[in-house]
């Protein structure tokens, strides 16, 4: 790809070009550190979302305590980008994937979530071979049914396991509440968070009883950080989208109100077949619409209503509005993670100037 110079107005940036408005994500991680400050639960901010080593960087230098990875490739790209910390919020199975982790952990803390004994036994296994310490959490379901064992004896009963197994250190319990963070009524996300989540607290007395010392316990997304993050026992936060926020997340309340969107995509408009219709130059394999189909930044008159893989439709309510091709618009994602993903560079621009150009360095990192 060709850098631009640095400078020009954002206007001149080819398309299409991820940007991130530079003032709005340093507000956004201001204040979820500024949240955390004071609080016995500290933020571990997920990278699925920047997937940046220099935005996790950013993120420590306010106070995160490390980074949270969803996979061993985004773990390597963190530490060999220099963070210290970092856990993986997610089972790591497979001979190859667990020897790139108990590599990693002889250059970094690492620590790995856990659902299972024979997993448990494969990673004490290379761990001990290789002579590295791996740390584990074990994940608890509190109720999104997707990896994790059952709170309370299921729990204690691999905890123990863990415990027992050379090369590991059995660190804590990781309980996520994905089935929660989107809820859109904060009075009633915050009721579901302190049943599901009392849980896996409940889970880590259960533990304690037992003798065994839990020193972490981790949970939280950015629709919980606030809420999961204030109940006594929850010593880490996993948030990550707040970085940049998107349209998803922007319509949650109290989530919305506190952080705004940063990340936007630069598109130009490469024809006019109608008087009430615009293609863009940003289709599917430049924004993602699982989350359903991206907002024209400040036209409401304008409605995204089609995309195929590189071109994007888009709907004028007034078939009068000056535009034509060659003119640039900027699309708000409706999911961030996935958008960034396919995306090579973040252009940076500050008051509407380009101030950086960054390498998503882990991007496509799924393996
Ligand atoms: C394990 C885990 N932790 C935390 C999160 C939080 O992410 P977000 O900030 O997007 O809510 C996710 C989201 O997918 C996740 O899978």
């Amino acid at each position: 790809m060709i850098r631009p110079p640095l400078g020009i107005d954002l206007h001149d940036i080819d398309t299409p070009a991820l940007l991130i408005d530079l003032d709005v994500m340093e507000r956004n991680l201001q204040t979820m550190a500024d949240f955390f400050k004071d609080k016995p639960a500290k933020l571990r901010p997920h990278v699925k979302t920047h997937k940046t080593p220099l935005i996790a960087h950013k993120q420590i230098a306010l106070g995160a305590i490390g980074m949270t990875c969803a996979k061993a490739g985004e773990a390597e790209i963190m530490v060999w980008g220099g963070v210290k910390d970092v856990l993986i919020a997610n089972q790591v199975v497979g001979r190859e994937k667990i020897q790139r982790v108990v590599c990693l952990a002889r250059h970094a803390t690492v620590t790995v979530a856990v659902d299972d004994p024979v997993n448990v036994h494969e990673l004490s296994q290379a761990a001990e071979a290789t002579g590295a310490e791996v740390g584990v959490l074990v994940e608890v379901n509190v109720g999104m049914n997707r990896c994790g064992v059952e709170p309370a004896e299921p729990a204690l009963h691999l905890a123990k396991e863990v415990l027992a197994a050379k090369g590991l250190k059995f660190r804590g319990l990781m309980g996520y509440e994905g089935h929660l963070v989107f809820k859109e009524k904060f009075a009633e996300r915050e009721a579901a968070c302190q049943r599901d989540i009392g849980r896996l607290i409940d889970t880590k007395g259960l533990l304690e009883q037992s003798g065994l010392l839990v020193e972490i316990v981790s949970s939280g997304g950015t629709g919980t950080a606030m809420i999961t993050g204030m109940i006594p026992g929850i010593t880490e936060i996993q948030a990550g989208s707040y970085v940049f926020m998107d349209g998803r997340y922007k319509s949650i309340e109290g989530v919305g109100e506190r952080f705004d969107c940063a990340l936007t995509l630069l598109t130009q408009v490469v024809s006019r077949p109608s008087p009430t219709l615009i293609v863009v130059d940003a289709g599917m394999k430049a924004i993602t619409h699982e989350f359903g189909y991206p907002t024209v930044v400040g036209h409401e008159d304008m409605k995204v209503v089609s995309l195929s893989e590189e071109h994007g439709k888009i709907q004028l309510a007034d078939p009068s509005v000056r535009i034509r091709s060659g003119d640039k618009l900027r699309l708000l994602p409706s999911h961030g993670d996935t958008t960034i993903n396919i995306h090579d560079m973040y252009f940076g621009v500050r008051r509407g100037t380009l101030e950086q150009v960054w390498e998503i360095a882990a991007r496509g990192k799924f393996v």
